[in-house]
């Protein structure tokens, strides 16, 4: 059993990762569970479609971030800890440093109400691994822009400096937790990120 939670700036490649991921850990007999946030659940798709749908007045930062968190609380009791207390393995899209490097990092939002929600909903249930998907933001800005801004949600149609600050919250996350945190270089080829990722569960005996 293992929980290992996928991070980066929009069009860093998680997605990707976890697929190629999942394949090869099913191949030895693993079972596993995928999960994403925002929209993990069912519950949580409608949060998912009301947090990033572009309207003329969006919802305030704190209230954001609570529905974050209302996304993650479901996830948590209905998905993660229900598979993890059945021995599989949980490769979440997304996790709490989201919330931390969205709100706080690009929005601005109080460290001390994130935090709070932080203990309340996720406690214990803490990664055994953070996978950081590090990418400039010239590159992440290059890669989303092949598709028409209208596709693009309310945050990947944020500036610049907004992304930015992100990238620069989840360095500042990964360097306080070194133990905790792999930062994979994102502008690397699939699978030489791949190869990387499974050296490095291999070296922390995560993957026997
Ligand atoms: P994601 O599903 O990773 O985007 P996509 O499927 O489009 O690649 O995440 C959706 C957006 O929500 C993404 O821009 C990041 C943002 N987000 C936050 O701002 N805070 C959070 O806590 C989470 C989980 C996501």
């Amino acid at each position: 059993m293992a929980f290992l939670a996928f991070e980066g700036i929009d069009g860093s490649g998680k997605t990707t990762l976890i697929q190629s991921l999942s394949k090869i850990l099913k191949k030895q007999g693993i079972p596993l569970v995928i999960t994403r946030e925002p929209g993990g659940t069912e519950v949580g798709q409608e949060i998912r479609a009301l947090l990033l749908k572009k309207r003329l007045n969006p919802p305030l930062p704190s209230v954001e971030t609570l529905l974050y968190y209302a996304d993650r609380k479901q996830n948590v009791d209905q998905v993660i800890q229900p598979a993890l207390k059945e021995g599989k393995w949980v490769l979440s899209d997304r996790y709490w440093a989201s919330t931390s490097a969205f709100q706080c990092g690009g929005r601005g939002e109080s460290e001390a109400l994130v935090n709070l929600l932080r203990e309340k909903i996720c406690g214990e249930c803490q990664p055994d691994l953070w996978i950081l998907l590090d990418l400039p933001v010239e590159q992440s800005l290059k890669r989303l822009n092949k598709f028409s801004r209208s596709h693009l949600d309310r945050f990947e149609s944020e500036d610049r400096e907004f992304h930015q600050k992100i990238r620069d919250y989840y360095l500042k996350l990964s360097h306080e937790n070194q133990e905790k945190w792999l930062i994979l270089d994102a502008t690397e080829p699939s699978s030489e990120i791949l190869s990387k990722l499974l050296t490095h569960l291999e070296r922390k005996k995560i993957l026997k």
